[in-house]
């Protein structure tokens, strides 16, 4: 996607229809519109060697995009995925970081269903390269919606990805009933706390799981009915105490490893688990022959877009309804700043309770 230089006026009739068409759009000066910086994968490896801060363009949006002023972008753990070169869905470097943000909008293609100053948060084009920490981005159109009516900025930037993932977990891939019962790991985290909400809001009775007591609190601010902490609980005991030794329907799990193992024991017969992610460096080991002798089963959870992108958008109109009747909201954690990228990517490691958010454009500018 390259940006034509509006140089000479010799050039000019080359990009006459071009130029009709922008100013059609309310364009002023695509020249500075289009150009900013932006944090790229250069090299696979740790945060502050892999992650460069580069000058870019953007040039106008294709059908299915439309390119944001970024006010503010959502982080997360596949950040650290992605700059260590753990990413499943990235190749090489160099690539573009952030897999969300929330901004002005500044330039759509004529079929867009947006137009040039809406306020909007979505997705971003990262699987083609075009993050969201950066000046300018580039957001699925069908995965973005209007930033609803009172929304922080941070909690727009932060909003995307963790509430998608958890309407494709808990809406779209394993249903979850009022009434049931939904054991949530890293409940805290980004995924887990959006998870949290989702839960709650369709009726489930939620158990979450956290590792410290200032997690545990942040799980019971935002609605937790119980909250475990998987570094002193006794996971296996509590859950039967919880559940009257019945078992949870439900497990959300972003996390795996050993903790996700364990608490797998505790499903009720006919019980799921969805499988969500690995942020404790491995995804939950199953074994088949448990699955069958205690009748449940596992289901891959990847928020990835509905074919029909009508029915994508019904996806986003049903979650901001969620967000305007007070229903589910972004857990803002830590704020960071545009130029502490790195930074803010080497501590998703050990990350502090709820969603981080990187400040791209200065408040008061
Ligand atoms: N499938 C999808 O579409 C999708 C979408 C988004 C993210 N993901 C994946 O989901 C995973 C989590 O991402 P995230 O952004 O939510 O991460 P996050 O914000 O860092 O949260 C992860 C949480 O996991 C907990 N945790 C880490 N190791 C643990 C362990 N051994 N036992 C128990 N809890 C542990 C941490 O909490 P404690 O400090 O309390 O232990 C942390 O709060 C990643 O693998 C990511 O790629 C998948």
């Amino acid at each position: 996607m390259g940006r034509p230089d509006l140089v000479a006026d010799a050039h000019l009739a080359e990009y006459d229809d071009h130029l009709q068409h922008m100013i059609k759009r309310n364009y002023q000066d695509w020249g500075d519109m289009f150009s900013g910086r932006a944090w790229r994968v250069v090299r696979f490896g740790e945060p502050q060697n892999a992650a460069e801060l580069q000058e870019m363009s953007w040039a106008e949006p294709s059908s299915g995009q439309i390119l944001i002023r970024v006010r503010t972008a959502g982080a997360g753990f596949p950040d650290l995925m992605m700059t260590g070169g753990r990413f499943p869905l990235l190749g090489a470097p160099p690539f573009g970081l952030g897999e969300e943000a929330a901004g002005e909008v500044v330039a759509v293609p004529p079929d867009s269903r947006f137009s040039v100053g809406d306020q909007v948060m979505g997705i971003t084009g990262f699987l083609e390269g075009w993050g969201g920490y950066a000046d300018y981005a580039y957001v699925r159109e069908h995965s973005a919606i209007l930033i609803p009516e009172g929304m922080t900025d941070e909690q727009a930037g932060g909003f995307p990805i963790g509430f998608r993932t958890a309407y494709a977990g808990l809406v779209e891939r394993a249903p979850v009933q009022a009434g049931q019962t939904l054991l949530i790991l890293g409940a805290a985290g980004s995924s887990g706390a959006t998870a949290l909400q989702l839960g709650k809001a369709l009726g489930a009775m939620v158990i979450a799981v956290a590792g410290s007591r200032e997690k545990a609190e942040f799980c019971a601010r935002f609605g937790a009915d119980h909250v475990l902490n998987h570094r002193t609980d006794d996971l296996t005991a509590r859950i039967a105490e919880i559940t009257g030794g019945r078992g949870v329907d439900l497990i959300y799990d972003p996390v795996g490893g050993d903790t996700a193992t364990t608490v797998v024991k505790s499903l009720a017969r006919n019980g799921r688990i969805a499988v969500v992610g690995l942020a404790s460096g491995a995804p939950v080991a199953l074994n088949p022959m448990d699955m069958m002798l205690r009748n449940y089963s596992a289901v891959g959870v990847l928020a990835i877009p509905h074919a029909d992108p009508e029915a994508e958008a019904a996806v986003w109109s049903r979650l901001a309804d969620l967000v305007e009747k007070g229903a589910i909201t972004t857990p803002v954690g830590q704020v960071y700043g545009f130029d502490e990228v790195p930074r803010m990517i080497a501590e998703q490691s050990a990350p502090r309770p709820g969603k981080s958010v990187v400040r791209v454009l200065d408040s008061s500018s």
